[in-house]
């Protein structure tokens, strides 16, 4: 236990206000959830005597809110065995045993932005580019909904091929097929986000990529924070379930900058988070050599980001990131194990999947959407859990 003399008087100001509100509400249902041991603990955290990663998690466990300064003790902390443990266990308290699949296909690899980071940049000119018809991606949908899958997440660079009238039609044909229909097609106005809403589609997954508006507006060109909030904002009001999420290990990212994006997250606050580490792309303007976090660091640090929301929204929907399984080949199945409770398989059809290369090294590039079912229940029934039978609507947002 480290005993701080930092702790300054906002803080514990901060945290007494905390325990005032729970009590003043009369809170029971979160009050009854405190053991003794707990309360003393917590207790000693606010009294800014002891800070520690116990206490800290402790405050989240019970209270599912933590300031920047705590997020920042649970990133730096090195023993991260306590963390996955207790995100693991509120997982299970709050969401189950279940894991939700999302048939992922990837309609189309053309873009029109030049994210410094990405594969499919416009200016790689390196890519071989595909994109799909609409009657094709409703027959992939179709093939998705054989293999069991409630959900399809048609996913495509920012391709302007797809008009709102293509995308209204593919939407409305897909739905009739009584499967959720989740967008993550990038930036668009309030009034086509409207008209995809106003066709059946029910998530929509825009990652914020990091709140650190220097570092968004460095690796975005001809793309801005300010915009990129906009849009999450109009997803929200127009009652899609919110889908958003960060990369984490970005050149130029700092942990104080990781905190902050957890805390916008929150405050949006999201129905589904989606964290996954950068990965070096030969054909892009990032050089290997400013990843600041550094590969392996990036997958543990894309856990601890992912347990940590879990604590903070235990009700919310979490990937393990198809990037996890990039860079460990247990990689699904630990964030399984420390918080995450969806899997997203590839149900893009085999021969297009090398050329969705948004990173390299990604999986699953020779297999096909039936063996890639397959596999995952295998791997989820591997760890005593199961494919969930429902549509896996996000429990409740607070
Ligand atoms: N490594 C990992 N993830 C990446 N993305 C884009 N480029 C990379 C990369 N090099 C992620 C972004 C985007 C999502 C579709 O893919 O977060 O939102
Ligand atoms: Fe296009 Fe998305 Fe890649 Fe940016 S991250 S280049 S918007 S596909
Ligand atoms: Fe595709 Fe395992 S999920 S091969």
């Amino acid at each position: 236990m480290i005993i701080a003399n930092h702790i300054n008087k906002q803080y514990i100001i901060e945290n007494y206000l905390l325990l005032f509100t729970v009590y003043f509400n009369k809170n029971l249902e979160i009050l009854e959830t405190i053991n003794n041991f707990n309360v003393i603990c917590f207790f000693a955290t606010i009294s800014g005597h002891m800070i520690s990663t116990k206490n800290i998690l402790s405050k989240a466990i019970h209270f599912h809110t933590l300031n920047k300064n705590e997020i920042l003790y649970i990133l730096k902390e090195k023993n991260t065995k306590m963390l996955f443990y207790m995100a693991n266990k509120i997982r299970k308290e709050y969401v189950g045993d279940e894991v939700h699949l999302r048939a992922l296909i990837e309609f189309s690899n053309y873009c029109i932005r030049n994210c410094l980071y990405c594969g499919l940049r416009k200016d790689n000119y390196r890519l071989v580019r595909y994109r799909l018809e609409p009657w094709k991606i409703i027959e992939l949908a179709q093939k998705a909904k054989n293999c069991n899958y409630k959900t399809v997440v048609l996913q495509s660079g920012e391709d302007p091929y797809y008009t709102t009238k293509k995308m209204k039609d593919i939407i409305s044909a897909i739905k009739s097929l009584d499967i959720v229909v989740t967008l993550s097609i990038g930036e668009k106005t309030f009034n086509e986000y409207e008209a995809y809403r106003n066709s059946g589609a029910d998530r929509y997954l825009l990652r914020i990529e990091t709140t650190n508006s220097i570092l968004y507006n460095k690796l975005n060109p001809e793309m801005n924070l300010k915009n990129r909030m906009k849009c999450i904002e109009y997803i929200k009001k127009l009652g899609y379930e919110v889908g958003s999420g960060i990369m984490v290990g970005l050149p130029g990212q700092t942990l104080e900058s990781i905190a902050k994006d957890i805390l916008y997250l929150k405050s949006i606050p999201v129905d589904m988070a989606g964290i996954g580490p950068f990965i070096y792309h030969p054909n892009t303007p990032i050089s290997l050599k400013t990843n600041s976090h550094g590969t392996n660091n990036a997958f543990e640090l894309s856990l601890k980001v992912m347990a940590i929301l879990r604590l903070l929204m235990p009700w919310i929907n979490i990937p393990a990131t198809t990037a996890m399984e990039t860079l460990n080949t247990q990689g699904r199945l630990i964030a399984l194990q420390s918080g995450a409770n969806v899997v997203m398989p590839n149900a893009t059809e085999t021969i297009y999947r090398k050329y969705y290369e948004i990173y390299p090294g990604k999986i699953c590039l020779k297999d096909s959407t039936q063996y890639c079912r397959f596999c995952i229940e295998n791997k989820i029934k591997s760890i005593n859990r199961y494919v969930s039978n429902g549509k896996g609507f996000c429990k409740k947002t607070k």
